[in-house]
């Protein structure tokens, strides 16, 4: 499905009130090629998953509002529609596709209709997640842990192996930002959700050095947020039938459901606007910044506490306590 009339990029509305420009470097073409950045973003072309709601919705606003073609991908086919359908009416140029980033042949697809739409892709923002666990690790089942590792963990590796070739073949510049999480970098309980988003920071890292080795104009960021307005608390949503287990479904007892409405509650309540989130994901694809850190004055000491505990040989560090 695809949505054209795009408007020039000076007079796409601002849809939010927190929009933040930053001062930045003029394009360097002597620097090479791995320390460029991504400098115009108006015309050219981003992937983002998990758009139909949150922090991806908030990014493809964000690009539209820039100027860019954006493509959205997600499982949830009503909300994708929706989101896409007031992002036309603003007049972005944008295609909604709906995808399961879990399959590797839905993301497949996902780049060819992608390509055939717009071209080259320079953005590719792999953020589609899901939170699961909250029990101890031997209360889990093998279905959690296809569910939240399928989506969470392959579903950055699956948007790397679909779109990372094209975007290093075309040889322009683009950048890779994979959803990790506070939760990737600190210590803490045990969580599938946890082991995933640890994941997603390491295979960003890696695939940093990957594209520097290669010589390639692409670069990478890890995003890694706090704690964020969004519906991430309800995420059993999407999860799809043949991965529930009747016997331990969250959204079976009545105590976690009520245990869940107050966590979601509070996300909303005390959450950062995924629209702060996409000025700061922006900002680092300019500035071609690796780490970004949604609350850093919270996250670091997390981060010291949980490499302190390596390095002085002490028991694991603690973590963030609740939320993404
Ligand atoms: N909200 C937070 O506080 C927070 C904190 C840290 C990290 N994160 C991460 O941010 C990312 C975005 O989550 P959010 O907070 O915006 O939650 P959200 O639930 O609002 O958005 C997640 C989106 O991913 C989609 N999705 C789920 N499974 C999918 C699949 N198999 N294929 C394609 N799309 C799928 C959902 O439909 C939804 O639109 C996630 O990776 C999450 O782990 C969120």
């Amino acid at each position: 499905m695809g949505f054209g009339g795009a408007a020039p990029a000076e007079t796409q509305p601002r849809r939010h009130s927190t929009v933040v420009t930053y001062a930045r470097a003029p394009p360097d073409p002597d620097r090479p090629r791995g320390e460029r950045q991504v400098e115009v973003l108006s015309g050219r072309t981003a992937v983002v998953t998990g758009a139909a709601s949150g922090i991806g919705e908030g990014l493809a606003e964000r690009f539209a509002a820039e100027g860019m073609n954006v493509v959205l991908a997600d499982v949830e086919e009503e909300a994708l529609a929706i989101t896409a359908k007031e992002l036309e009416a603003a007049g972005a140029r944008v295609l909604a596709v709906p995808t399961d980033v879990s399959d590797r042949g839905s993301v497949d697809d996902l780049a060819g209709a992608a390509t055939h739409a717009f071209g080259n892709v320079h953005v590719l923002c792999n953020n589609a997640g899901v939170a699961g666990g909250g029990i101890p690790i031997w209360a889990t089942t093998a279905n959690d842990w296809s569910w939240v590792l399928g989506v969470n963990l392959m579903g950055v590796v699956h948007g790397i192996q679909a779109f990372v070739p094209g975007m290093v073949a075309h040889g322009e510049e683009g950048h890779v930002v994979n959803t990790s999480s506070v939760l990737g970098l600190s210590g803490g309980n045990g969580s599938i959700y946890s082991v995933t988003k640890h994941g997603v920071a390491r295979l960003t890292e890696g695939l940093w050095h990957d594209l520097r080795a290669a010589g390639s104009a692409v670069s990478a960021s890890v995003l890694c947020p706090g704690l964020i307005a969004t519906r991430i608390v309800s995420s059993d949503r999407n999860r799809p039938a043949r991965l529930r287990d009747p016997d331990t479904d969250p959204a079976g007892s009545a105590d976690r459901a009520r245990m869940r409405e107050t966590v979601q509650a509070r996300f909303l309540a005390d959450g950062m606007a995924p629209s702060d989130v996409a000025s700061m994901v922006v900002d680092a694809i300019r500035s071609n910044r690796f780490w970004i850190l949604t609350h850093p004055a919270s996250i670091k000491p997390l981060v010291e506490q949980r490499l302190r505990s390596v390095l002085d040989d002490g028991p694991p560090a603690g973590g963030f306590g609740m939320g993404g």
